[in-house]
């Protein structure tokens, strides 16, 4: 038997799973003290395996996972996986500045000390599994991304950056038609101030997919956005594996002129409209 425990970042997504049979789910209670500290727990938890799935989209969502570990510890799991569809802090993988942490490797590491094995989905840098000291995989949900799409006219599958080339290369694979594309980004550190350059390639009149990782204030993807509406694109999809959507970041692309916003549930949003659930899957039967 497996027991499927959900952090409350991870509600739909742990349910999917249950329901393409990776285990059964039980239902943890998520409260919070008047100090503001938080206290997960899993009354009814009754397993020897545990596969717990936590989104650490925020502080009080790593805090959670860590004491869901030990909360099924306690009820006498042996063996625990857990699974996190989006790794917070997984941008900060090394030390940009003098004095600075490296925020990856401190999650981490502390979440591997209660936990047998981890499974990680499409993390911002693949490297970041070996900040863990448990075996940890990648499950890779790029193929999924292009499921929603359907009569693109000519389309062009455009990176915002280099770093998703090969994110926008599977996406276009997936839909099985059209050409791919990349920008130049740089990025001010200080300022979080970014700049585009676009190639040549001609865009008028044609449907444009940009495919990004993340989107988190929206900058990045609202910027290619107008962009490409500025050069005459037909329609502007956006399409990412992990919705942060920090902020007025929906509003950003909406104001950009979007034709539709594409998201995973790896971070639960409305425009969540892609289950990672089939990729996890997988993963845990490696
Ligand atoms: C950066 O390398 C990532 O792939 C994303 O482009 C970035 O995280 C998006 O951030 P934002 O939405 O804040 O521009």
């Amino acid at each position: 038997m497996t027991t499927i425990v959900p952090t409350s970042t991870t509600q739909s997504l742990a349910a999917s799973l249950a329901t393409a049979g990776v285990g059964s789910l039980t239902v943890p209670t998520y409260d919070r003290f008047a100090d503001g500290e938080t206290l997960a727990a899993v009354p009814e938890f009754d397993d020897d395996h545990a596969i717990i799935v936590a989104s650490t989209v925020d502080n009080d969502a790593h805090v959670e996972l860590l004491q869901l570990q030990d909360a099924v510890r306690e009820a006498g799991a042996s063996d625990v996986t857990t699974v996190i569809p989006y790794l917070g802090y997984g941008r900060q993988d090394t030390a940009f500045k003098a004095g600075q942490p490296v925020s990856a490797r401190a999650v981490a590491r502390a979440i591997s000390t209660n936990t047998d094995r981890v499974v990680l989905v499409d993390p911002h840098e693949a490297g970041v599994t070996d900040f863990f000291d448990v075996p940890t995989t990648i499950a890779s949900a790029a193929g999924l991304l292009a499921e929603p799409l359907a009569d693109l006219d000519n389309p062009l599958f455009v990176a915002p950056d280099a770093g998703a080339i090969d994110l926008a290369e599977t996406t276009r694979d997936a839909y099985g038609d059209g050409a791919v594309d990349y920008f130049e980004k740089e990025r001010d550190y200080d300022t979080g101030e970014i700049e585009l350059t676009p190639s040549d390639a001609p865009v008028a009149g044609r449907d444009v997919v940009v495919v990004d990782d993340i989107i988190a204030t929206g900058g990045t993807m609202s910027g290619a956005i107008e962009v490409l509406n500025d050069r005459g694109a037909g329609r502007v999809y956006a399409c990412c594996l992990h919705p942060v959507l920090a902020g007025a970041a929906r509003t950003k692309l909406a104001a950009a002129g979007v034709e539709r916003v594409v998201g995973t549930d790896t971070i639960e949003r409305p425009i969540s409209d892609v289950s990672v659930a089939p990729a996890i899957a997988d993963a845990l039967d490696e």
